[in-house]
Order: structure tokens, then C-alpha cells, then sequence
């Protein structure tokens, strides 16, 4: 029989990317193949995020256009899969008739079984979360298209319950991959020709793995993935503050190899606004996490992510916000609008009361004053010597080539006879907000 084929296009997190290439094994073992053409689909998948309002919004407006696709090809079939799928269940199957086949993010062994019921007209839904399920034994399809950097998920679901927070309904439990398929995972990358791996989860600081005979938590396994190669770069995201231990901390110090890059979000800077949020850390508390970092390893860069306009912030609140960018000049930053989600925490307790234009006033500013801190972080790399990772050609120009250093910064630079995936010393001597400029002055191969 000939191959169906079939098209996936992903939202959201990072954890999402690495979930379609998950997607894409279990089908590919089921005969089907990837076509970048969507005329040519059998299947459009959508992998799907419910984070903020808007996100759903893209979604459902790309939907529509596909419902338009489905009156020309009525054999073409939609599935909805991901964090909306298992927010919103069956209603865009019954209520709104938008999609054939709905799979929640623990769903995904069982996709070739809906289509089946699909096919058969009847309907094709499964959104039960699982409390042991990390697809560990499936070996990804990697869907980058480089062939040097890869994602490899370490844990799945949340437990945190920061009270805006969607992540706990969509992707249920907090539990961990065994770490020998994770080891096993990132070898076979590094053999495969990748140098560069990002572990995954919604708080990988909190990864453990704990049976009878074996207790592995996240400094014992980066500490061991570290040693795979010293030519593999290592980065993770996400920590959370409360988490992010000395031991950790000690473990990044000890490897060169693991990025000198962390991803910390902070949502505020007001003490109030955090407990508020239920992210169990005051505003000291991350200053003092950040110093940690800092003292231990100078040359680290520190990103975050902020939400601003949540519950009854006040004019003080975001001053204190602004105050503590300032203070830990982050290097890059994330920035967000609260967005209410229904049957969270904020949802039933807290009133979503900060008037729209006062959010976009304030997302305003603080985007503005962190295009200020990082341009002021780039600046301060011109003179510095770093170790670049060459992805590829320069977006802008074929003359010249793209790589990132271990600080998570794109840096760009003449092309001479270097190769993709390899190393090379880079002197910065300019710089925009953001992306550093230089010369290589030694090629690493
Ligand atoms: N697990 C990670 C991040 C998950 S979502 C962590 O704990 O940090 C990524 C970011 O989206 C969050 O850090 C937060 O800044 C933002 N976010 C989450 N829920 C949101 C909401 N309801 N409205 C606006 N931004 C939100
Ligand atoms: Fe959401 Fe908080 Fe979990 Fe991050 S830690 S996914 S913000 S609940
Ligand atoms: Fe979105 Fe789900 Fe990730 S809600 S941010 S795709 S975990």
C-alpha cells in the first residue's frame, strides 16, 4: 500500500518541538511519511499550545484555513494534538467540527489507532494523562533542519501549580526518564554528527529518577552526559529558581562543555506578585540564586522570562520589576501579557484586573529596558574571546557564517574554509542588541 503522507506543524514550547518529533517516530513506524507540501497531505497534524489566549487563537485561525483545504480534499483528515487538545477535549470536535482526531501530549503511542477510528467515522479521541508515560523508548525523528543542534526531553508534566499556569492540566505529573535512554539518546546524537543538546523539561532542576537500586536527580545525570564528549555543548531549560541547587551550580562549573547559559525565569520582582503566583521563591531569594551563579561561574548568562499586568499588580509591583531587571542586567528576557486560563488558580482566586492598555504599557517599558540591558550585555562582550559552535550560513548574507557561544548568543563572522558543527575562537569587535559581530583567530577542529 502506498505511504500516506502528512504534515505537522508545532506551537509553543520547546518541549512541543521535541513531542512532534516523538510524533513523527510513532508514525513514520506505522508507514507514513513527512511532506513539507500540505496540498499533498493525507494528515495535518497540529501540535498545539494553550499558554496564553493568543496562542489558541493562531491555532484555531489555522484551523479554518485548513477546513477550507478539507472542501477540496474531503478525505484530508486534521488532528489537533497537544497542551489544546487536552485543554479544550472534544470541544473542537463536536461543538465546532474542526478537527478528525484529538490527542492529549500522553496520547501520542495511540495516534495510529484514532486515525483507524477516524477512518471508520466514528470519533477519534484520547486525552488521558498518565503518570508514568516519557515515551522513552521511542527514538525521535530529528525534525531540525541543521543537523547540529537537537532537543532530548527528560521529564514531562509539571506539578508546580504557579497559579496562572496552564502546564499542570495539559501535561499532568511530574515524572522522569530513565537515564540510561537519555544517555543512550544523546551518544547516538553525538555519533550522528550533532554537538549541541538541550535537555528538556517544564522544571528539569527537578529530574529524578529513583527505583530500588539506582537514584539519579539533575546534577548526577548532566554530570554524566557531560562526559559523552567533551566536543558536545549541553544546555537545558527550564529551571526554576527554588530549585536550582549549589550542586548544580558546582556541576556546570566543573564542565566547560555544559553552557555557560541559564534560563531562570523570575515572572516578577515583587515579592507580593510571587507569592501571589505561588512561585514559593521572594525576590531576595532569586538575588541570592543569581549571586550564586555569579560568583561561582563569571562568565554565565542569565535569561528569564516576566509576566507582567497579573492580578492586582500595582505601579509598585512593576517598579519593583524594573528594579530587578536592572539590578541583574539580564541577558535576554522573554516578556509576557497576563493571560487568564480558565480553571487555573489566578482564574477562580484572583481577578484579572489590570486594564489592558496598563499591560501594554507596561509590557512596553520593559522591553524597552531590556533591549537597553542586553545591547549593554552584547557591548560588553566586544574584546572578548568565545568559543563558537557554527550552525550554518548567516541568515543575511552567504559571505559570512552563524554560530552561538556557550552564552547562548548568535555571533557572526566571515566565511573562510570552516565547517558546519565544528568549533572556532571568535575575537568580537562589534555588535547590535542582538548579535555579536567578530573574526575567527583559530579554527578548533
Ligand atoms: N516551566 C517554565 C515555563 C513554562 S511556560 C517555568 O516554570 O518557568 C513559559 C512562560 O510563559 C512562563 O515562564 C511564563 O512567563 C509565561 N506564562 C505562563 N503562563 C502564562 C499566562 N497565563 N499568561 C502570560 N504568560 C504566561
Ligand atoms: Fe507553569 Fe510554573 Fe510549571 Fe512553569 S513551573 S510550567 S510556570 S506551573
Ligand atoms: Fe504551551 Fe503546552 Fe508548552 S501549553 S508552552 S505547549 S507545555
Amino acid at each position: 500500500m502506498k505511504k500516506q503522507l502528512f504534515f505537522l506543524e508545532t506551537y509553543g514550547c520547546q518541549m512541543n518541538f521535541s513531542d512532534s518529533e516523538i510524533i513523527a517516530s510513532v508514525m513514520n513506524d506505522k508507514g507514513f511519511e513527512q511532506t513539507d507540501q500540505i496540498n499533498q497531505a493525507d494528515i495535518i497534524f497540529v501540535n498545539t499550545c494553550s499558554i496564553r489566549e493568543n496562542a489558541e487563537q493562531r491555532v484555531r485561525k489555522r484551523l479554518k484555513e485548513f477546513n477550507a483545504i478539507k472542501k477540496k480534499n474531503p478525505k484530508l483528515m486534521v488532528g489537533l494534538l497537544g497542551c489544546m487538545a487536552e485543554r479544550l477535549k472534544d470541544q473542537l470536535l463536536n461543538e465546532e467540527k474542526l478537527v478528525d482526531i484529538i490527542a492529549g501530549p500522553d496520547s501520542y503511542r495511540d495516534i495510529p489507532k484514532l486515525i483507524h477510528i477516524a477512518e471508520s467515522g466514528q470519533k477519534a479521541i484520547n486525552v488521558l494523562l498518565s503518570a508514568e508515560e516519557t515515551y522513552a523508548d521511542i527514538s525521535p525523528v530529528r525534525l531540525d533542519k541543521n543537523g547540529i543542534a537537537a532537543f532530548i526531553s527528560i521529564m514531562r508534566g509539571c506539578e508546580n501549580f504557579c497559579s496562572y499556569c496552564i502546564v499542570p492540566y495539559t501535561r499532568g505529573k511530574e515524572r522522569s526518564r530513565n537515564p540510561q535512554t537519555i544517555i543512550n539518546e544523546a551518544t547516538d546524537l553525538f555519533n550522528k554528527g550533532y554537538r549541541e543538546i538541550t535537555l528538556l523539561g517544564q522544571n528539569v532542576n527537578s529530574y529524578l529518577w529513583n527505583t530500588e537500586n539506582q537514584k539519579v536527580d539533575f546534577p548526577d545525570l548532566i554530570n554524566q552526559i557531560a562526559q559523552i564528549n567533551p566536543k558536545l555543548r549541553i544546555r537545558f531549560a527550564t529551571s526554576h529558581p527554588k530549585d536550582l541547587s549549589d550542586r548544580l551550580i558546582e556541576v556546570i562549573k566543573k564542565h566547560l562543555n555544559i553552557a555557560r547559559a541559564v534560563h531562570l525565569p523570575v515572572q516578577s520582582g515583587s515579592t507580593e506578585m510571587l507569592k501571589r503566583m505561588n512561585r514559593k521563591y521572594t525576590r531576595e531569594m532569586y538575588m541570592e540564586r543569581i549571586q550564586a551563579l555569579r560568583k561561582n561561574i563569571p562568565d554565565i548568562s542569565i535569561s528569564t522570562d516576566i509576566i507582567c499586568g497579573f492580578s492586582s499588580e500595582t505601579d509598585q509591583d512593576h517598579a519593583d520589576t524594573i528594579s530587578l531587571m536592572e539590578w541583574v542586567t539580564f541577558d535576554y528576557a522573554f516578556m509576557f501579557k497576563y493571560s487568564e486560563r480558565p480553571n487555573t488558580t489566578a482564574y477562580k482566586k484572583y481577578p484579572d484586573n489590570v486594564p489592558e492598555e496598563v499591560k501594554s504599557k507596561r509590557l512596553t517599558e520593559i522591553i524597552n529596558i531590556q533591549q537597553k540591558l542586553s545591547l549593554l550585555s552584547n557591548k560588553k562582550d566586544i574584546g572578548k574571546i568565545f568559543e563558537v559552535l557554527i550552525e550554518g550560513d548567516s541568515r543575511r548574507s552567504k559571505d559570512f557564517l552563524s554560530g552561538r557561544n556557550s552564552q547562548n548568543k548568535v555571533v557572526i563572522f566571515p566565511k573562510k574554509a570552516f565547517e558546519k558543527g565544528t568549533y572556532v575562537k571568535v575575537l568580537i569587535n562589534r555588535c547590535s542588541t542582538a548579535t555579536l559581530f567578530g573574526e575567527v583567530i583559530e579554527d578548533l577542529k
